[in-house]
């Protein structure tokens, strides 16, 4: 099989890249994804998508530069700035977009989109479809990409991509229901596959959010960048991680220690709950070490004062999840909170256009690192990163496709398929050793508690060693099972063996960056230092572990500043 164009992943960049891709008219294109589409984690984001609409009657003046200059705060200065205007300026039509492609966004009286206060932002500019906006979002590209008979090749877990003479050629993947190794040549790739929070033991994301198509592309030979940085949500359901909305917070709610206090008060007397992620979350976890917790482990999100007509109306899900999950009425009680791993924010390395070094290959979305969130994603501006990235990615994938060669793809796709096969029968032939579920959890201990909201050199360095002990057990594991239909503990082992490859490079990078900035919290280095470190890292796979360069951030807009808020 050939296709122009292949997406690899079906999430909302990816699914907006293929319609991209088709509207460019005359190019073949197909989604290749793990799960069926709609299962894809953009369906689990929840409190909206920022784009400056100026929807709201009272607050006047809102404009893109202002959301482009709260998002390069938000970043600690590390965002590229030209790339963080193409993200602002794009928002608005992209958001109008979805709004008539059919995405239900919840109104105001007059009409209008309604838009309410996300953290790190001077305005309320996130626009939302209640608590369920990516769920909301998700269907209507899905509805589009039906509309416009995009093909999905669902339920394939890619293994590896396919060069000939130093240019893409095409993918191998591993279909999940037949067993069989298939694969699909092409002139052009976008990876469109999502974060790797499944690396952390506390984490929002899904099962499938494990880097697959980062580890892929870092093997390929495309770097990887910042990966040091990792957002921690601030408010996650205790004991179970479930997203609870920073959505909870713009609508007015409080986080509250042990002695009810409101303790934001204390570092972000301004903005309080609503100051950027990384500030909150670092907040919280000091309550907690400094014995304001409660049952030293959590805080409390209070929403009683809202009323229960608005928590109904504005955060149904969260009603829901608090109620089955915590057994808690948030109309008539606070919930349990704790911060947890949600987002990724470095990724493959690739420019404005989602070109990455490899000719042909190109990425999008969580997967991607352009670099729009720098040290420190705002909340709201991820679902915008899939919609105006992922256009973006496909209209130049298929502008490449359109014009480049089709590639002479046989021998190379032989050769890959052949490998992935030898590695597949490899696995499956060992019985008795390690299983890859043991060696999956530890890892996830150890990022999060070597690699979390704070680090130190110490924990870092014991980070780095555990990780490399854990690649030398991988080597020594074995499967219960030796079929390769549905069979999840092999998908396991194939993921983990890329997380172990990720996760050095997060613990790695965090150690040689002897600073703190946005996400990345030095308890040994507790200063930013724009001297030293104001610039992006690069990390290239080699057969000693990943060689870290650096490469210089845009700062031609805005000079850096201290954060206050
Ligand atoms: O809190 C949330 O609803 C998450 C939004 C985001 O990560 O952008």
């Amino acid at each position: 099989m050939h296709y122009d164009v292949l997406v690899v992943g079906s999430g909302l960049s990816g699914m907006r890249a293929a319609l991209a891709v088709q509207a460019a008219g005359g190019v073949s294109c197909a989604v290749v994804s793990m799960v069926y589409p709609i299962r894809s984690h953009s369906v689990a984001a929840q409190g909206g998508i920022n784009a400056a609409l100026n929807n709201v009657e009272e607050v006047e003046n809102d404009t893109w530069e202002r959301h482009a200059y709260d998002t390069v705060k938000g970043s600690d200065f590390l965002a590229d700035q030209h790339a963080v205007t193409i993200l602002t300026k794009e928002a608005i039509p992209r958001v109008y977009e979805m709004e008539r492609w059919g995405t239900p966004f919840s109104r105001f009286d007059s009409g209008r989109i309604a838009q309410r206060p996300f953290g790190g932002a001077g305005y309320p500019r996130t626009c939302y479809a209640e608590d369920r906006t990516g769920h909301n979002l998700l269907h209507t590209l899905f509805q589009q990409c039906i509309r416009r008979s995009v093909t999905f090749l669902d339920e394939r877990f890619t293994l590896a991509i396919a060069m000939e003479e130093g240019r893409f050629c095409g993918i191998v993947a591993l279909n999940l229901k037949t067993g069989s190794i298939e694969t699909l040549s092409a002139t052009a790739l976008i990876l469109a596959t999502g974060g790797a929070g499944r690396v952390y033991a506390q984490s929002t994301n899904a099962l499938i959010n494990t880097g697959s198509g980062v580890a892929m592309a870092y093997r390929a030979g495309i770097p990887v960048k910042d990966m040091e940085f990792v957002q921690f949500h601030p408010t996650t359901l205790y004991g179970t991680n479930i997203l609870i909305t920073e959505g909870a917070r713009g609508e007015g709610g409080y986080l509250l220690n042990r002695n009810g206090e409101r303790f934001m008060q204390r570092y972000a007397p301004t903005a309080m709950e609503l100051a950027p992620r990384d500030i909150v979350a670092r907040s919280m976890v000091t309550e907690i070490r400094e014995g304001r917790g409660i049952e030293d482990a959590y805080l409390h999100l209070d929403l009683t004062h809202l009323g229960a007509q608005r928590i109904l109306e504005r955060l149904p899900g969260i009603h829901e999840i608090a109620l089955h999950f915590a057994g808690v009425d948030i109309t008539k009680a606070p919930m349990p909170v704790q911060p947890g791993q949600h987002y990724t924010m470095g990724g493959i390395d690739c420019n404005e256009k989602g070109e990455t070094p490899i000719s042909g290959v190109y990425a999008c979305g969580e997967c991607a690192c352009v670099s729009v969130h720098g040290a420190n994603r705002l909340g709201g501006n991820s679902l915008l990163e899939t919609v105006v990235f992922g256009k973006i990615a496909g209209e130049h994938a298929a502008s490449f496709a359109g014009s480049a060669r089709r590639p002479a793809a046989s021998a190379a796709l032989a050769v890959a398929k052949a490998a992935g096969e030898d590695a597949l029968a490899a696995l499956a032939a060992r019985h008795g050793g390690t299983r890859p579920g043991r060696l999956y959890d530890e890892l996830r201990r150890v990022m999060t508690d070597d690699v979390g909201v704070y680090r130190d050199g110490q924990g870092l360095r014991r980070a780095v060693d555990r990780i490399a002990v854990l690649r030398e057990e991988f080597r020594g594991i074995g499967l219960a099972a030796s079929g390769r239909i549905f069979n999840l503990e092999l998908v396991t082992a194939l993921e983990l063996d890329g997380m172990l490859e990720l996760a050095a490079v997060m613990a790695a990078g965090a150690l040689r960056r002897e600073e703190s900035r946005g996400s990345h919290a030095r308890t040994d280095f507790p200063a930013r230092d724009d001297v030293a470190w104001l610039h992006h890292t690069v990390a290239a796979a080699t057969p000693d572990g990943p060689a870290f360069s650096a490469k210089p951030v845009d700062i031609s807009i805005w000079q850096p500043e201290a954060r206050h808020y």
